[in-house]
């Protein structure tokens, strides 16, 4: 069985996908660390995140086992992510790998921005994720302020617009609610509440596969 969440930036969408894994014993992949290491390794081999050979020839030979890396979740990186994401060549390189993995047995949770839509669009269930973009910066702002990190709220409403601009906005794999997702719109959701409305969905849509 293959569950696909796509959603925007800190839509909350990645927590809800490893929450729901976690109960129903599947497997889980954050897709968005794929992107995230190829442009890690690109600024880190000393090119543009846009140089499209480089970016290519990192995804290529990216090891999907080495995601680890807590820098992978920072801000900046998320950035840096989006933009080697625009490359068609890049996303080529990592498509066999989230499918493979969507193959697992007894199931897989993937998160992501075009899974219902590209990567698995057959999946079982998909559901796209939804908060206002200032619910969303404000959940952002949050963790940062948790952190003690200087960010003003203005600066990271700002980052999370131009991120969904472009991630909505590219040619290629753009990120889109498919035609027959569920959408769940968590601006007034806490994280339990948004778990308990996708486990509702998922029921559903096993009793009723043909609805969306
Ligand atoms: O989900 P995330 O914030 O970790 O993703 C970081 C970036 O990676 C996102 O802004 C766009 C890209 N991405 C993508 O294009 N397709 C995916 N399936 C996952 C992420």
């Amino acid at each position: 069985m293959i569950i696909a969440i796509d959603g925007p930036a800190a839509s909350g969408k990645g927590t809800l996908a490893k929450r729901l894994a976690e109960h129903l014993g599947f497997h889980c992949l954050d897709t968005g660390l794929l992107y995230r290491a190829v442009a890690r390794d690109v600024a880190w081999l000393g090119f543009r995140l846009d140089d499209t050979w480089a970016a290519v020839a990192v995804a290529r030979g990216l090891d999907p086992r080495e995601l680890e890396d807590p820098d992978l979740r920072g801000t900046a990186a998320g950035d840096a992510a989006s933009i080697v994401a625009r490359i068609p060549e890049v996303r080529a390189a990592l498509l066999a790998y989230q499918r493979d993995f969507a193959r697992r047995p007894p199931g897989a949770v993937l998160d992501g921005r075009d899974i219902g839509t590209v990567v698995c669009p057959g999946a079982d269930v998909k559901i796209f994720v939804t908060a206002t973009p200032e619910v969303r910066a404000r959940r952002r702002f949050a963790e940062f302020e948790a952190r003690g990190a200087g960010v003003a709220y203005e600066t990271v409403l700002s980052d999370i617009l131009v991120r969904d601009a472009r991630d909505a906005g590219r040619p290629n794999a753009p990120m889109m609610v498919a035609p027959d997702a569920m959408l769940l719109e968590t601006s007034n959701l806490s994280i339990e509440a948004a778990f308990d409305a996708a486990v509702g969905l998922i029921k559903r849509k096993i009793s009723h596969p043909g609805r969306s």
